[in-house]
């Protein structure tokens, strides 16, 4: 089949093994055996799939563009969580906010915080701390993706808050029927998770100084320190209040900030690690040098390692390649 196509062996033999091949030669080679090449093809999922895929080389286990959110794909940053589960496991709980450089890894941050404690232990890497909390199932997350329009609109957002409590929604759902309902109901910690948070204050004028005092005021004085925000965000929150025009009693009440830095060089080798085809130690040390252990960077440069090895080709072509595709978020390296 290799001579018949012209093309190389380690690619026909990838492609009947079922790893990944160029798009082209994934066509003809489904022509050449008569089938459909989309009736055949595996299709990347959006997101990462809730069940693990299996981890015998088949499906690439580094992630790089969507935030992370299946936890088994999620590496270090360990003294962040530490801190922040610390807030969160007592009474009252209390509010925290990430701050880190565009691309450094909030949103998975916040989407770790709220599944790690509840994901089955089959579906987390063998070593991976899941205990944070003594009692994960009375926990309720909330994830607010204040860059998505439809949170936008301060009635929406309300309701999508209480429908994520199961609680009755009001009509109309103004601001004093929603405190109504959540002081009245809400009896069980939760957390709202913010992110993009200065979309939030620039972009929309329905989420005003009114809108964020009365969360203050919910967190603060009518659930009984059940209720905590964890806010993402590339500036202090005080100063993004400042900047943008807003009083600042909601973007005060921040107790703890956690700064996202690179990972720490254990961290990064144990990202490392999970390639399903080991590097040697030569491309490793490259690898951590270059990203400066920084998770993204160390994404796309495992990436390209770990492609050109399933392609059968031993040089070191994909390091030029591994630092074009690094290009556009280098200033994650600049201090
Ligand atoms: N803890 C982590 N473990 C593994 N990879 C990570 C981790 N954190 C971030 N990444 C990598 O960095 C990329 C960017 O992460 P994420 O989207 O969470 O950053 P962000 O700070 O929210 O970015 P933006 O500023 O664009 O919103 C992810 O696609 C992933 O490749
Ligand atoms: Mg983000």
């Amino acid at each position: 089949m290799a001579d018949d196509t012209e093309i190389s062996l380690s690619t026909v033999k990838s492609f009947l093994t079922g790893k990944p091949v160029d798009y082209l030669n994934f066509v003809e080679l489904s022509k050449k055996l008569g089938l459909d090449w989309q009736d055949i093809a595996y299709k990347e999922p959006q997101t990462q799939p809730s069940k693990p895929q299996p981890t015998n080389g088949e499906a690439s286990p580094f992630i790089t563009g969507a935030p992370i959110t299946q936890p088994r794909y999620f590496f270090g940053r360990d003294k962040e969580l530490k801190r922040l589960f610390n807030l969160l496991k007592r009474h009252p709980l209390q509010n925290a906010a990430i701050i880190g450089k565009k691309r450094s890894g909030k949103t998975s941050l916040l989407h770790y915080l709220k599944n790690i404690t509840t994901t089955p232990a089959e579906q987390l890497r063998p070593e991976q701390k899941s205990d944070w909390l003594p009692y994960p199932e009375n926990y309720c997350w909330i994830f607010v993706d204040l860059q998505d329009a439809r949170m936008q609109s301060r009635e929406k957002l309300l309701k999508y808050i209480l429908e994520s409590l199961k609680m009755q929604v009001p009509t109309p759902c103004d601001l004093d029927r929603f405190m109504q309902v959540v002081s009245d109901n809400l009896h069980s910690p939760t957390v709202i998770l913010l992110d993009e948070i200065s979309v939030g204050l620039e972009r929309c004028p329905e989420l005003d100084d009114g809108f964020w005092e009365c969360l203050r005021s919910l967190a603060t004085n009518h659930t009984a320190g059940n209720l905590a925000f964890v806010l993402a965000t590339p500036e202090s929150p005080m100063e993004m209040a400042h900047n943008t025009g807003h009083s600042s009693p909601f973007f005060n009440i921040f107790g703890y900030t956690a700064y996202l830095g690179a990972l720490t060089e254990k961290e990064a080798r144990e990202l490392i690690a999970s390639s399903p085809i080991p590097f040697t130690n030569e491309d490793v040390e490259w690898i951590l040098r270059k990203s400066c252990c920084w998770p993204l960077l160390l994404q796309i440069l495992c990436r390209e390692r770990l492609f050109n090895l399933e392609e059968g080709e031993n040089d070191d072509n994909w390091r030029e390649e591994g630092l074009r595709q690094m290009k556009p978020f280098t200033h994650l390296l600049d201090s």
